[in-house]
């Protein structure tokens, strides 16, 4: 077994595949197992910290590092020895989740060479600071990017108000509509990224990684998939040839809604990479230690959570179904919704977020909402509680109501993101709130 100081910050892989090699000799023989399970993966985390033993991963409360002699620090400027020099470029806690969010969305995949997969992450401030960067990194005045027409909020107005004036424009299509979407990635020329959030706000509608990553390819675009509502335990879009994803890992990654924070992944040899660094160290969007402290706790019970999360989802679109007061469920677990089966072919369960259509319009979700006494009114998701949003008056407040509807929010719609709680607790709590909107 190697020692901890032979891996440097940032080596989870090589340290994980160390430990690996002892528990393939020593335990899995008998289990008849060589990997080890997702779940295990998320729990460990062997390139812990080195000082005085500790048992759980450290924080490194750190502005900056110092050194001492001048050829060190020299040395480090001229990228000629590894180490940290300022926390905005870099700091040891953020590789703690960092790796593992590479391996998780690695687990199991092999390249092209049939060997596994490697990834490298990088944390931000936000998940809004990880597109950012993605997004300005990939893209050049004149080159246009395209996309689905419904984005997360923050997304499209980052397209729309920061790369727009950029010269930077955007094509927005349904990108299940793939003879319209090719169509036009026949006669357009600057095209360079195809950008997919799956599933997405707040109907949850699915788009096909595989086909598009197919297309893409053929067209040439880079391809990068917002994987935030699934997380790697639901869904892996490396599997399908995306070059880039990220995460808002404010959400289900974090999971307990205590750290705003965001991640980019891409494989180990991207040549982006300094590219990306370099943007993320000028505009400042960088992780802090704490956050990615928070979030590497977090992702140590992202199974568990994601699990049951997605069983009490489940439970709870199936009550909604049948209820009178609900027009429509958009779960696509549900075989009722219209995205269902690609649900099924690339998720491993549908999720925890759906949204509820009620009959009453814009007074019933009021009365709805003021009637829950245990689902936090909040706009976030992916906490260990439920959240419940009106996107109409809340989070899709900016777009016009014709484009509203367009996207299926109309003035009745509740978005979800269904705890872990008990299901009967929840149930009970839902079943008050909607007899109240009847009333
Ligand atoms: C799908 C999705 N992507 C990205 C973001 C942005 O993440 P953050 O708020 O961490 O910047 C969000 C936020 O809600 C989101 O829902």
């Amino acid at each position: 077994m190697p020692q901890e100081d032979e891996y440097p910050a940032g080596s989870g892989l090589r340290f994980f595949d160390g430990m690996l090699t002892e528990i393939l000799v020593l335990v899995l023989p008998a289990m008849k197992k060589n990997t080890l399970s997702f779940g295990t993966v998320c729990i460990h985390n062997k390139q812990q910290s080195s000082f005085g033993h500790s048992h759980m991963e450290a924080i490194f409360p750190t502005s900056t590092f110092s050194y001492d002699n001048p050829e060190q620090l020299m040395n480090l400027f001229q990228g000629t020895e590894p180490g940290y020099i300022y926390s905005r470029w870099d700091n040891p806690t953020f590789h703690y989740a960092a790796d593992k969010i590479s391996l998780l969305e690695a687990f199991e995949l092999n390249n092209e060479h049939g060997n596994q997969l490697k990834l490298k992450t990088m944390l931000f401030s936000s998940g809004m600071g990880a597109i950012s960067t993605l997004l300005m990194s990939c893209l050049k005045p004149g080159e246009k990017l395209i996309t689905q027409g419904n984005l997360y909020g923050g997304t499209d107005e980052f397209i729309h108000k920061i790369l727009k004036p950029l010269q930077i424009d955007c094509v927005m299509v349904d990108l299940n509509d793939t003879e319209k979407l090719s169509a036009i990635l026949d006669t357009s020329t600057d095209i360079r990224m195809m950008y997919i959030e799956t599933p997405a706000n707040p109907t949850l509608s699915c788009y096909d990684l595989n086909t598009l990553a197919a297309i893409a390819k053929k067209y040439n675009l880079i391809t990068a998939a917002d994987n935030t509502f699934a997380t790697p335990y639901l869904q892996q879009p490396f599997r399908y040839g995306v070059d880039y994803v990220v995460h808002s890992t404010t959400k289900f990654l974090n999971g307990h809604g205590n750290a705003i924070g965001g991640a980019l992944v891409f494989h180990e040899d991207d040549d982006k990479q300094t590219r990306f660094h370099e943007v993320m160290k000028l505009l400042g969007n960088n992780a802090n230690p704490f956050d990615s402290w928070l979030l590497s706790n977090g992702l140590k019970t992202l199974e568990l959570r994601m699990q049951k999360h997605c069983e009490n989802a489940m439970q709870l679109a199936q009550f909604f179904s049948t209820h009178p007061a609900i027009n429509k469920v958009n779960y696509p677990g549900l075989q009722s919704h219209p995205d269902h089966a690609i649900c099924n072919k690339q998720m491993r369960h549908a999720g925890a977020m759906m949204s509820i259509e009620l009959f009453g319009g814009l007074d019933a979700s009021k009365e709805f909402i003021a009637s829950l006494k245990l689902a936090t009114l909040a706009v976030s998701l992916g906490t260990v509680d439920t959240i419940v949003q009106h996107p109409a008056s809340m989070s899709h407040v900016k777009m016009s109501k014709a484009q509203r509807e367009q996207y299926g929010i109309l003035d009745g719609l509740i978005r979800i993101s269904v705890g872990i709680e008990h299901i009967d607790d929840l149930i009970y709590d839902f079943s008050y709130a909607l007899d109240k909107t009847r009333a």
